[in-house]
């Protein structure tokens, strides 16, 4: 498969909305239903309020299916675990601008392994601070909620800062892909395209749905 320019929509459903005693086959279904990404939620109950899954499960559906793996690490410190998730297996590894780390280095570590670099930011952090690093990222990821849970309400304040993200790849002639992630389904989706995003992280929505294949369909229409 060609990969995606920041031209193209991507829906990436979440795993974290799938239920967890059957990861397997909620990874297949998701496969089925169209799904362009599969996104895994790394949450180290310290950076954010939840625990979730770490690179045993990175790799273990890794080793069982071929889908692009979007990793979204939402710990402290991103930079002390950055080998495991490579090794496990991630093609995009996306860390947070507010961790406590040096996100230059860390970045750069991770295209050095071959990997997609990703950067992002919560809802009340600035553009200015991913600013610096612009130049050194595959993705920037807006979140659209405060992380940490999934099935939040879509948070409309952020869409002028995706705005701004969009104005800026294009002053600076950079690439990086915009992925949106919290309260994403059909209608919020088009929302933020509108505004300039083209990866829409869906959990609640997709794996929610009575009909997965629907969800993502209407995701990627929207
Ligand atoms: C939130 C996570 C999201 C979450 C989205 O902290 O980063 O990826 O799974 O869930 P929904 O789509 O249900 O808002
Ligand atoms: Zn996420």
């Amino acid at each position: 498969m060609i990969s995606p320019t920041c031209r193209d929509r991507v829906v990436a459903p979440s795993l974290l909305a799938a239920d967890f005693s059957r990861i397997g086959e909620e990874v297949g279904r998701a496969i089925r239903a169209g799904a362009d990404w599969l996104h895994l939620d790394v949450m180290d109950g310290h950076f954010v309020d939840n625990i979730s899954f770490g690179p045993a499960v990175v790799q273990a559906v890794h080793e069982h299916n071929d889908i692009f793996l979007d990793v979204h690490l939402m710990i402290s410190r991103p930079d002390h675990y950055l080998e495991r998730f490579l090794a496990a297996g991630a093609d995009m590894l996306t860390v947070h601008v507010e961790a406590d780390h040096d996100v230059a280095e860390t970045l750069r570590r991770t295209r050095k392994a071959g990997c997609l670099a990703g950067l992002s930011l919560n809802p009340a952090t600035p553009l200015e601070k991913v600013e610096p690093f612009l130049d050194q990222i595959d993705l920037l990821l807006c979140m659209t909620v405060v992380p940490g849970f999934g099935g939040q309400a879509f948070m409309e304040e952020v869409l002028p800062k995706i705005e701004r993200a969009a104005a800026l790849r294009e002053e600076r002639g950079l690439g990086y892909h915009i992925e949106v992630d919290g309260g994403i389904a059909a209608d919020t989706a088009a929302r933020c395209a509108a505004a300039g995003a083209n990866v829409m992280v869906a959990g609640s929505s997709t794996f929610g749905a009575v009909d997965m294949t629907a969800a993502v369909r209407d995701i990627r229409e929207a």
